[in-house]
């Protein structure tokens, strides 16, 4: 597999094209950005901690019959994945009230969300990642209706197997977001990435922040809880 040119640089990853028209090589940097890219800093180990990290949670959403974009690992800090049309649409799922929605609703962190909910955001950094509904995606045409609802499905799946996961861990899912994107058979796949950057998770005893709330809040040992959470679930570093 030959690395090719770079077609996208995100605030955390950059995708590069290969020899193989179906596959893109996404490298994990150690760039680690917070609101909306307002606030970057490189963290060492990062972009190895959650290269490895994600490949490991993608491998047991697969065997779970959720299709994702992982193909294999190609070194500490890249990973081999098929190329998506990708639907710039943030799937938020919700267990537990934290961050936005604790700002919106003016809840009580920490509440039991009974059941979880399903959110959309429109992944779009200048414009704040807007709050949107699913009627947006599809007068917008970032999505069709049964784009969406193929998402959704999948959400809920993954939160299913994730949260008993974390659960055997020691841990609280207490939200996180996907994105997904269009094969080019036409199925919705699972892509970007699964890591501590992108959900919330909660010691279930202490309630200690073990995710990117750390750096968002100042917290500190950032990339040790990170660590931490990898060993806990037995993903080799
Ligand atoms: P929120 O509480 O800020 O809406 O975030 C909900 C979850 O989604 C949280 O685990 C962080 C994650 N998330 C991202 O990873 N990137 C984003 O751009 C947003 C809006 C949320």
């Amino acid at each position: 597999m030959e690395k090719r040119e770079e077609l996208y640089r995100g605030k955390a990853k950059s995708v590069y094209k290969t020899d193989d028209a179906d596959r893109l090589i996404l490298l994990f940097r150690n760039d680690t950005s917070a609101f909306d890219g307002k606030r970057i800093e490189q963290l060492d180990r990062k972009g190895m901690v959650n290269n490895k990290f994600n490949a490991f949670i993608m491998q047991k959403l697969e065997a779970a019959g959720i299709p994702t974009q992982f193909d294999k690992l190609l070194a500490d800090n890249e990973v081999l994945v098929k190329k998506l049309d990708m639907i710039p649409v943030e799937c938020v799922v919700r267990n537990y009230a934290a961050g936005s929605l604790v700002k919106r609703l003016g809840v009580e962190e920490g509440i039991k969300l009974n059941p979880y909910t399903f959110e959309l955001f429109l992944k779009d950094d200048a414009k704040g990642d807007p709050f949107i509904n699913d009627s947006h995606v599809v007068a917008f045409g970032w999505g069709t209706a049964e784009q969406l609802a193929r998402m959704k499905e999948l959400s809920l799946k993954v939160n299913e197997v994730l949260s008993k996961l974390f659960d055997d861990a020691g841990l609280l899912l207490v939200d996180f977001k996907l994105e997904f994107g269009v094969f080019r058979d036409g199925s919705i796949v699972l892509g970007d990435e699964f890591s501590p950057d992108g959900c919330r998770l909660w010691d279930k005893d202490t309630k200690k922040k073990m995710d990117k709330d750390r750096f968002r809040q100042g917290l500190g040992d950032v990339i040790e809880a990170y660590e931490e959470v990898a060993q806990r679930l037995g993903v080799p570093l």
